[in-house]
């Protein structure tokens, strides 16, 4: 047969893993480029699984399996990660391999169990800096609590110098291409973006002192492997990506969103964008119930201003845009600028909402421009004004 095939990552390395090219939604995050599930089998004395696949994917998983292995021969079943999307799997292979012994964190086996009935299942929990030899193979376990959950690792293989890091550097994007330079660096490394921004962006910090981690024990890294996309062979770009997602470098970028009920706040984003615009800054305007919420934040992540616009409805926000406030809160972009807008009938209230969410981002937030009804001609030159400012801020 030809399709299905494994794809050769090292010597004796496979990725046995499943594209998944029609999903469009990962619990809110729009994937429009489908997504993998990356499972990779390591022959060794003693086979290894690092990771498997998304439940409705296990035949898959298993049919790329069968053309390198036999999967009944399985010893070990590193389970770096509980979200089903990785463990989904995982109960019907081990009706296949059914001595493999599964090993993850304390918190793995916690959060498996709680997904799973494993009264039977034998279970070896690790913790950072712990090897387990397989072969000729010796890895090496990372406990990355909360990147992104708490039972999260990521295994090393030190012979190959291979980080098998789970969800920390993948993609969201279903290609045939397995590497980076395959797909192209640039392209996989702003999928990287999009993913770290509606994933990885509240645990900054963390990131930090993870790579600050990895660099104290010296584990010298010539690939990595993640669990979503496209592998890294050239791991560099993508850990330097990391450490400037992570300290929030930005660009002298405004990213204005907004949602209108009769065009009136549309106006004023528009005059806002150009005024921005034309003091020199970098400007993308966002409609929120047209633009994809996950595109909006992978733009805020490295602007250096945002204005969030809402007509007043009912005495409160319009919900398209709470729903939006909701979502960005959620993330957590620091080192904002931060401004509000909109317009409304009678009694207001919408801008107060949208500074108030911005000051607990700890945004720098910059009093709200707010029009009665439609805005005047005066009104937009505040508005077109009130960009020119935030440019201004900006490039301060
Ligand atoms: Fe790809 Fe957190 O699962």
């Amino acid at each position: 047969m030809h399709h299905l095939n494994p794809v050769e990552v090292r010597d004796g390395i496979y990725w046995v893993g499943a594209l998944d090219w029609m999903e469009r939604d990962f619990h809110d995050f729009d994937i429009w480029r489908g997504t993998s599930y990356n499972a990779y089998v390591l022959l060794d004395d003693h086979m290894t699984l690092v990771d498997t696949v998304k439940e409705n994917f296990f035949k898959e998983m298993l049919e790329r399996m069968h053309k390198v292995a036999d999967p009944s021969k399985i010893e070990y079943i590193i389970a770096n990660h509980v979200e089903t999307d990785h463990s989904g799997a995982l109960a019907r292979l081990k009706e296949v391999a059914k001595d493999a012994v599964i090993v993850c964190t304390e918190k793995g086996r916690e959060g498996l169990c709680k997904h799973f009935s494993c009264e039977n299942w034998e279970f070896k929990t690790v913790k950072t800096g712990d090897e387990l030899k397989i072969g000729k193979r010796t890895l090496v376990f990372l406990e990355m609590p909360m990147l992104h959950w708490p039972d999260s690792m990521a295994t090393y293989v030190k012979e190959e110098k291979l980080l098998l890091s789970n969800d920390a550097f993948g993609q969201h994007v279903a290609s045939l291409e397995r590497f980076d330079e395959e797909f192209g660096v640039e392209e996989a490394l702003r999928w990287a973006k999009t993913y770290y921004a509606n994933i990885l962006m509240p645990f900054g910090e963390l990131v930090k002192r993870k790579l600050n981690e990895v660099e104290k024990l010296g584990l010298e890294i010539e690939m990595i492997a993640p669990s979503h996309g496209v592998i890294w062979r050239n791991p560099a770009k993508i850990l330097e990506a990391y450490r400037k997602w992570a300290d929030f470098e930005a660009e002298n970028k405004l990213v204005v969103v907004y949602d209108t009920m009769w065009g009136s706040t549309e106006k004023l984003a528009r005059a806002i964008s150009e005024g921005a615009s034309s003091s020199g800054v970098e400007v993308r305007l966002f409609h929120l119930r047209n633009d994809s919420w996950s595109e909006i934040m992978t733009e805020i992540l490295d602007a250096k201003a945002v204005a969030v616009g809402s007509p007043t409805t009912h005495n409160t926000v319009f919900p398209p845009v709470a729903g939006f406030l909701a979502y960005m809160r959620g993330l957590k972009p620091k080192r904002k600028i931060g401004v509000a807008f909109g317009s409304y009938g009678w009694s207001g209230g919408a801008v107060k909402e949208i500074s108030r969410a911005m000051e607990e981002l700890k945004f720098e937030v910059l009093e709200p421009l707010q029009v009665k009804f439609r805005p005047t001609a005066e009104e937009l030159t505040r508005a077109f004004d009130l960009g020119a400012r935030l440019a201004e801020k900006m490039q301060r």
